[in-house]
């Protein structure tokens, strides 16, 4: 944390980078880390909770490393983004929503991404795959340069 404060200056204005710098070094807003954010910009613990809950950039709970998106919006949903999906969870052993044991991946379930001439659409972290198949699963997800499959 001490590396993190001492990229400000302990402004209240400055809550939200410091959460997202938490957050980017954590992968999540621990607690105690909340508690020392509270001090460091002088408010009060429920201020910086309250304002982390705000805004839906930000998670309580630890994440995995990689983000997987599977896009279920319309144009992806009548081209199979189901069967992608439960792919993706078998794959995996998680649910939607959910992170993997190792927390390695997440794997949530989205709305339209912007990209649905691609449909159906999955994203793994900045990564698009277009036309996605469930039978694709495995292939992208040994893409993930620390892949071990
Ligand atoms: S509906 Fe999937 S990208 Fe638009």
């Amino acid at each position: 944390m001490a590396a993190i404060f001492s990229r400000f200056k302990g402004r209240r204005e400055e809550l939200i980078p410091i959460l997202q710098a938490v957050q980017e070094k954590f992968s999540y807003l621990p607690e105690e880390a909340m508690q020392q954010v509270a001090r460091f910009i002088s408010v009060s613990e429920s201020r910086v909770y309250g304002a982390a809950t705000f805004y839906s950039q930000f998670y309580f709970t630890q994440r995995g490393k990689h983000n997987i998106k599977v896009c279920c919006g319309t144009a992806c949903h009548v081209k199979g983004a189901k069967s992608i999906l439960e792919a993706f969870e078998r794959e995996l052993g998680v649910a939607s929503g959910g992170t993997t044991e190792d927390f390695k991946y997440n794997l949530e379930r989205v709305a339209c991404i912007g990209s649905c001439a691609l449909a159906p659409v999955v994203m793994v972290d900045d990564t698009v795959y277009g036309h996605m198949e469930a039978r694709r699963v495995t292939e992208c997800l040994k893409t993930d340069p620390d892949s071990k499959l």
